[in-house]
């Protein structure tokens, strides 16, 4: 058994790069990407819902791949890049698919919002947008207490549209 003060004080070294910004923090090992997110850095984008892998509400993209931050150790994002819903407009100018999300309505209270837009963002890049069903299958990992998934659905594959039109531009 090790001393208590060994069991209470271990920390572990996590760099990271988080929407484009390099940070190196210690953490305990048990600490979450979604924890080190909002408590270190003050990025409160990503939500705490069940926080067991169940509401999608904290989903942000590691290494591109959206992932349940809740479900992520921070020690194990170590090298990684996080993009979080912060992350995404440009110089003022909001994203693509968080600008499809304002004009199809795709909200009510909110709290879902930031995971819904990081997953409809992998949705598209993924993909799995080409019809109704296929943007609900594969955002079926977010759920709506509002259920505000009509218009979800009807954003996502406005915002996949625009960004297809923008490459090919
Ligand atoms: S808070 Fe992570 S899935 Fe619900
Ligand atoms: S808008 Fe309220 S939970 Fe989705």
């Amino acid at each position: 058994m090790c001393p208590e003060e060994t069991r209470f004080s271990a920390r572990c070294l996590v760099r990271l790069t988080v929407n484009g910004q390099s940070h190196e923090l210690e953490v305990e090992p048990r600490v979450t990407l979604l924890d080190l997110l909002r408590e270190r850095l003050q990025l409160t984008g990503a939500k705490k819902g069940c926080n067991r892998g169940e509401c999608g509400a904290c989903t942000v993209l590691l290494d591109g791949r959206r992932v349940n931050a809740c479900l992520v150790l921070a020690a194990s994002a170590e090298g990684c890049a996080v993009t979080t819903v912060e992350g995404l407009a440009q110089d003022g100018r909001l994203h693509p698919v968080q600008q499809a999300f304002i004009e199809h309505d795709a909200f009510q209270c909110g709290f879902c919002t930031s995971g819904q837009i990081m997953s409809a963002l992998a949705c598209i890049t993924e993909g799995h947008t080409g019809s109704n069903a296929e943007i609900r299958e594969w955002m079926s990992g977010n759920l709506c207490r509002c259920a505000a998934y009509p218009q979800i659905a009807e954003a996502v594959a406005a915002a996949a549209r625009d960004m297809s039109a923008s490459e090919a531009a």
